[in-house]
């Protein structure tokens, strides 16, 4: 280096100011690394048989809708320009049973409310979860036979599960039941029954974790877990390189796209996805991330539109292609100002 390039460098120390460019407002928009916009949203919508509606004790805010609100909620979500919506029925106690047949019931309240959703709205991805949990008496997510969940013979029941959801008009299967194969297998059994054009978006990366505890609040299935809880089937929380495993396997049996489950506790993982699969990648921001968050706002802790819009930005930031999250409308709102 020469005599008078070291000088500039010492005379102007540090010569490159990473403030420059946060000067003004301009030049940190045009600097802006990553947009989150409405198109990376996706809403959960709750839905009860229930005459009313009613609100879920820890999550607040958030309601158990009857059938007639939900279609609103869902044509609201539709005029924001919310691409899509995903289901979850409360069903009622007297129609659980440990074999979940009500799952199968092509009358059941998630058929009703697709049924009567497509009717009113013209373009909105109606997702599906496939899974017994609002259906087995235990709210496990399969079959308990010897007090394991049994894998195949519940993913026999998932396939049909999947179908009579397909028949009744949804746009996407999301099974979120971690069973071993059963992508495959969905993906097969919709093909034959003529169904090949339904989309599914796998919960291939989902935790056994402690932050779905409102969301089983809500449906009320969590209280016959038993000590294990779902730990012989969702993920161990300190693992992410089965994380990879479980995305390949999802990927190679015919997934469309990914779910990463809970959210910002796992964006390394959603990270690491992204940068191995280049696929579409969807993280879900769960029942306990949006109690806490909205516990803090509620106490005037934390600013509501600044904290779900960083929160939301953090998935896309990390690369997810968009968020399931609770804060779906309100951030619609937000963005359109
Ligand atoms: C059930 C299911 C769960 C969630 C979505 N589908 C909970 C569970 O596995 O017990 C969690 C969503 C949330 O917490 O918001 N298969």
């Amino acid at each position: 280096m020469n005599d008078n390039k070291l000088t500039s460098i010492v005379g102007s120390f540090p010569s490159t100011r990473l403030r420059r460019l946060r000067q003004y407002q301009w030049s940190r928009k045009m600097t802006n690394e990553n947009n989150l916009s409405v198109n990376n949203l996706i809403l959960p919508i709750f839905i009860t048989s229930s005459e009313k509606s009613s609100y879920i004790d820890t999550m607040p805010g958030i309601k158990r809708y009857t059938l007639n609100e939900a279609v609103e909620v869902a044509c609201e979500a539709e005029t924001l320009g919310v691409p899509a919506i995903a289901l979850f029925p409360e069903v009622d106690d007297e129609l659980k049973d440990p074999y979940a047949k009500e799952a199968l019931n092509d009358n059941n309240l998630i058929c009703r409310v697709v049924k009567k959703i497509k009717l009113n709205t013209t373009n909105l991805g109606i997702i599906c979860d496939v899974a017994l949990d609002p259906y087995t008496k235990t709210g496990h997510d399969g079959l308990l036979i010897n007090n394991l969940v049994d894998n195949d013979k519940t993913i026999d029941i998932l396939c049909k599960q999947a179908l009579v959801n397909a028949k009744a008009g949804c746009s996407i299967i999301a099974p979120s039941d971690m069973m071993d194969g059963r992508i495959g297998k969905i993906r097969a059994h919709l093909d034959i029954n003529g169904f090949e054009n339904i989309m599914i978006m796998s919960y291939a990366v989902k935790y056994n974790s402690a932050f779905y505890g409102p969301f089983r609040d809500a449906i009320k299935s969590g209280s016959k877990l038993g000590k294990d809880g779902k730990s012989s089937y969702q993920m161990n929380i300190n693992n992410s390189n089965e994380a990879m495993r479980e995305v390949a396997m999802d990927i190679q049996e015919g997934a469309d796209m990914i779910i990463i489950k809970p959210g910002m506790p796992y964006l390394d993982i959603i990270y690491r996805v992204k940068e191995k699969f280049k696929f579409p990648t969807y993280a879900f921001q769960v029942s306990g991330e949006y109690s806490m968050i909205m516990s803090a706002i509620k106490n005037n802790y934390l600013n509501k539109e600044k904290v779900i819009i960083e929160s939301l930005s953090s998935f896309t930031r990390a690369g997810a292609s968009g968020i399931i999250s609770y804060f779906a409308l309100d951030a619609a709102k937000i963005m359109r100002g």
